[in-house]
């Protein structure tokens, strides 16, 4: 089989991000892959912009990338318990474009955060975001790393034995769906 191309998608602009370090540790659990990493810097979603402008270019190179990933990974902390703005606002403007670039697609949800619960509200809002979408969710074990602040090394590692097993497992079942 070819190299599976994954997109990586981080609900969390900041560089420092946890949830972008969970994202490297899932393609190392993944495997070989070509790993391409989106940007989210978008504009808010503003339907007044969108007939005077049309969809940012940004936004259509997204939908590109995801259009012609083999699968989706996302992994992005909750806010406030909900969904990220940065994340619901590029699913809005993806929304918009044509051709459902998300339909059918594997993709697989996961959080990492400050708090107790490790963003698993969030988390599950996120899915429910992503089915009007038509993501294939894929669902393996749920990965919510709580109290992310002590869960990684100063390389971005991930510390604890049990959740690099869930993270394992659950890029086992992304590979699956693949396949
Ligand atoms: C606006 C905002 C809301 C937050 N809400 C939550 C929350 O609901 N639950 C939680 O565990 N942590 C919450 N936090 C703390 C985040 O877990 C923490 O900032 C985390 O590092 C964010 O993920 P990141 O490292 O990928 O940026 C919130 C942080 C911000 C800035």
């Amino acid at each position: 089989m070819a190299i599976p191309k994954l997109l990586v998608i981080s609900g969390s602009l900041r560089k420092g991000s946890y949830n972008r370090m969970l994202l490297k540790e899932a393609q190392t659990a993944f495997g070989q892959a070509e790993i391409i990493e989106a940007d989210l810097n978008f504009p808010l979603y503003d339907g007044d912009l969108e007939e005077a402008e049309g969809v940012p270019d940004d936004v259509k190179t997204l939908t590109d990338q995801i259009k012609n990933a083999d699968a989706v990974v996302i992994s992005s902390p909750e806010y406030n318990k909900g969904i990220t703005g940065v994340l619901k606002n590029a699913l809005d403007w993806i929304s918009r474009v044509e051709g459902m670039p998300f339909k059918g697609k594997p993709t697989v949800v996961m959080s990492a955060n400050m708090g107790r619960t490790g963003g698993e509200t969030g988390q599950f809002m996120t899915i429910s975001c992503l089915i009007p979408l038509q993501a294939h969710i894929v669902n393996g074990p749920m990965l919510c790393i709580a109290t992310a602040q002590n869960e990684f090394d100063d390389n971005g590692a991930l510390t604890n034995d049990h959740y690099k097993k869930v993270l394992s497992g659950k890029m086992d079942a992304l590979r699956t769906a693949i396949a």
